[in-house]
């Protein structure tokens, strides 16, 4: 039985990847935050099932620049690999907390990394990278591992200094580092402030009468969104490579803003028509009339990168990965997932 530890398990990614490890009957580590309110909803099935994990899964209290407590923890249960997917994942946010950011995102993977590096059989280890560590790139072309790393957010530079730091560690000290350079994910675990949660729970809401109007920022945002439940296997084929390596996580496609929400109000039963610009855009139902999506500009960012799509051919020739779900698709399995809210209810 091999043994993992998943750095944020509480989180979707790492709430997905518990769930697979376990099926494949890893014994599965999971570091918690200590908290006055639990934040375990996510993984909370597979604590309590005996079929999922129940057994498999053991919670360690720990912070990521508690270097201490992790060396500690790294000896007493030698994992064979270890999942680094936490930190302040949300990019506006990095521009109000941007300390907070860098210190978990950049100075946290050192530390962890540094622990490894002390160890006499150094585990595996996966490094949740972002496409936001090439920033807004103009020349028109699919990111690949070798693009230039060009930040525009406090969280892509956190994200860039520790993805070009694994390589160092790589590279210097022959450690088995790798990066997941993960493009947009999305699933109904999503956190309600990324945008697509924020989308499918509005639509869901308005088509059940208990919200009237989406509020959003920039609707030419382009992203490359897939699925979080197809990511999570990758990061797992990425550890189980004969060498290390960093891999562009992605679908290789865009959608807008405005397009994901328009297939979600289509999904929840609303065709939605978008008239104006800029500020003054608006989205109405095509059968009522009524307003659902306006653009509110306090969720405009100083920056927003906008042109991030990746090309995710290595992953493909290497790791036989390939996302499945994209765009307008995970919009409408994100609608569908909050379905209690779609049915039984007045339109
Ligand atoms: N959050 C949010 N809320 N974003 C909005 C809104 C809104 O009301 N309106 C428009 N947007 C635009 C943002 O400006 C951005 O261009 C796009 O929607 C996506 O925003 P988020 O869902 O917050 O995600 P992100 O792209 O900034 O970052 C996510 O993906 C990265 C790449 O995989 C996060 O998961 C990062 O942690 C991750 O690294």
């Amino acid at each position: 039985m091999k043994t993992a530890l998943i750095i944020g398990i509480t989180g979707q990614d790492g709430s997905y990847l518990a769930e697979s490890l376990c099926a494949r009957d890893y014994a599965v580590h999971g570091l918690v935050r200590r908290a006055s309110m639990f934040n375990r909803a996510r993984i909370d099935p597979l604590r309590h099932s005996e079929a999922a994990g129940q057994g498999r899964l053991t919670l360690h209290y720990g912070e990521l620049n508690d270097l201490t407590s992790f060396r500690r923890l790294l000896r007493t249960i030698e994992p064979d690999e270890v999942y680094h997917l936490a930190g302040q994942s949300h990019v506006g946010l990095s521009f109000e907390i941007p300390e907070v950011t860098c210190q978990e995102n950049g100075m946290g993977t050192l530390h962890l990394i540094e622990a490894l590096r002390d160890l006499d059989q150094p585990a595996r280890f996966y490094h949740a990278a972002s496409s936001e560590i090439f920033g807004s790139p103009t020349d028109g072309r699919r990111q690949t591992e070798d693009t230039p790393l060009a930040p525009v957010n406090p969280y892509g530079c956190a994200k860039a200094f520790a993805t070009q730091l694994c390589r160092v560690y790589r590279r210097a000290h022959g450690l088995f580092l790798c990066s997941g350079i993960a493009y947009n994910h999305e699933s109904p675990r999503r956190g309600e402030n990324f945008v697509t949660r924020k989308i499918s729970m509005a639509a869901a809401r308005i088509r059940a009468g208990q919200q009237a109007v989406l509020r959003l920022g920039n609707l030419d945002a382009r992203r490359d969104w897939g699925y979080a439940q197809e990511y999570v296997e990758a990061m797992w084929l990425t550890l189980q490579a004969d060498k290390p390596d960093d891999y562009i996580l992605a679908t290789g496609r865009t959608v807008s803003v405005r397009e994901f929400a328009a297939a979600a109000f289509t999904e929840a039963g609303m065709e939605v028509v978008f008239e104006g610009s800029g500020e003054n855009e608006i989205g109405r139902r095509r059968d009522t009339g009524a307003t659902v999506i306006a653009v509110d500009s306090r969720y405009y960012r100083p920056v927003d990168s906008t042109a991030l799509v990746g090309d995710p051919t290595r992953a493909k020739q290497v790791l036989g990965w390939a996302a499945k779900t994209e765009g307008e698709a995970v919009a409408r399995l994100m609608v569908r997932a909050e379905g209690a809210l779609l049915t039984g209810r007045p339109a």
